[in-house]
């Protein structure tokens, strides 16, 4: 079977989805791997590197005609879409419910779509295929880097021939993948760094990292089902938004990263705690999609500064911004995922099992994936969405 790697085209996306190093592993199940020319240009990894690791470097036609399965980050795009031929399969972060029509057409071409982000999270056999772990992981780092570096002042506590400088205060928002990279970065940057979430088992992950958790009187336990927080009623909302605006006036530096899986973000810095902080804070929203945030100010993928000083950052893909990382995670969790899919050399898909079961989404000229069936054909079904639902 021959596994193509596609160059990504998305605006901003330099990530790839196979590194050489995975090479050898898909030669050794006996596959062969054959690689867009240039996939690996954004993430400065030269075609020279993937050819000494055993694979072909291709044009594109060679490569949407020859590939039985296509290895790719994002979705394809409208062009991409045409090339895909009958037989053929695609597997990527395809978000099928934020956009089940792209799931649509690739039945009806007749493509099979797997899509890494439809994966069960909680499942532990399946942790080495988690791609939104692994690039949570990236983005709760780089939110903190970024902060960092648009903060006007020192993170640790520096104490100089010229005075000492006090260490930043910062505040993690939810305590998820994100929220704990997030920690663990701004405290190995010496910040003095709280965290809170609405599941009270983080409280033990937050005194593990060496950060003080926020227990807030109105404590809420929102803890839903699969690992992941229920959204609030109105009521406990504005209680935690009423308590949280005490805590964020006295912070430097605010990471927000609360999710719930299918829905809009929980807000949770409003208007009014941003303009009780001081000139010079900063606010990184991780949640910010077109469905709005956890900061009633951000808005997603542009950075605003406030007329109180306060810059409000909402990065739209931050595993992009570090692409070589980022790639090298997503390769691990790719490759776990094709290898687990293939039998004596091709795709064996076993619909009784757990983890092919949640990730095709369409095979065979159909849509399979209920989630996403039940998103096309509103009128005859309940849809609701799942984890997969928040994928960026
Ligand atoms: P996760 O599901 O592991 O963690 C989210 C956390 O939010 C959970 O611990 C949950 O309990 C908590 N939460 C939910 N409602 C809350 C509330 N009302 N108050 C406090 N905490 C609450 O999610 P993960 O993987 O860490 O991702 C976090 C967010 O970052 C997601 O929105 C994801 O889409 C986004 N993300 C953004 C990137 C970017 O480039 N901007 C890159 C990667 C992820």
């Amino acid at each position: 079977m021959k596994v193509g790697v596609a160059r990504e085209r998305a605006p901003g996306e330099r990530r790839v989805a196979l590194v050489p190093d995975l090479v050898p592993k898909l030669a050794a199940a006996g596959l062969d791997v054959l690689v867009e020319r240039g996939a690996g240009d954004g993430a400065a990894i030269p075609d020279r590197a993937y050819e000494e690791a055993g694979a072909r470097i291709v044009a594109t036609d060679a490569l949407y005609k020859d590939a039985d399965v296509i290895l790719r980050v994002q979705k394809p795009s409208a062009e991409e879409v045409g090339r895909l031929r009958e037989g053929q399969a695609v597997i990527g972060l395809l978000t099928p419910l934020i956009d089940p029509t792209l799931a649509g057409k690739l039945a009806k071409k007749g493509v099979t779509a797997i899509s890494l982000d439809a994966l069960p999270r909680t499942l532990s056999r399946a942790q080495g295929m988690d791609a939104l772990s692994s690039q949570a992981n990236v983005g709760g780092y780089k939110a903190v880097l970024i902060a960092a570096a648009a903060y006007g002042r020192y993170f640790p506590l520096l104490t100089t021939a010229a005075g000492t400088a006090k260490p930043a205060n910062v505040l993690v928002l939810g305590i998820g993948v994100a929220g704990l990279q997030a920690i663990g970065t701004a405290r190995r940057l010496g910040a003095v760094v709280r965290a809170y979430d609405v599941r009270p088992e983080t409280e033990e992950q937050v005194q593990l990292v060496g950060a003080q958790f926020v227990t807030l009187k109105t404590a809420i336990d929102a803890t839903g089902s699969g690992g992941y927080a229920r959204a609030l009623s109105p009521e406990e909302q504005s209680a935690q938004q009423a308590e949280l605006n005490g805590v964020i006036a006295g912070m430097d530096v605010v990471i927000t990263t609360a999710q719930v899986p299918g829905r809009k973000p929980p807000l949770l810095v409003t208007g009014d705690a941003v303009r009780a902080m001081k000139s010079g804070s900063v606010i990184v929203d991780m949640a910010a999609s077109t469905l709005g945030g956890n900061v009633e100010l951000s808005k997603a993928g542009e950075t605003v500064m406030t007329e109180n000083g306060v810059t409000i950052i909402a990065p739209d893909n931050l595993p992009a911004t570090m692409p070589a990382g980022a790639s090298q995670f997503y390769a691990r969790n790719i490759s776990a995922l094709l290898l687990h899919l293939v039998k004596d050399g091709g795709l064996a898909l076993d619909f009784d099992e757990e983890i092919t079961a949640a990730t095709v989404i369409t095979h065979g000229g159909a849509v399979v994936a209920e989630p996403v069936k039940a998103l096309l054909e509103p009128a005859t079904a309940g849809a609701t969405a799942s984890p997969a639902g928040t994928t960026r």
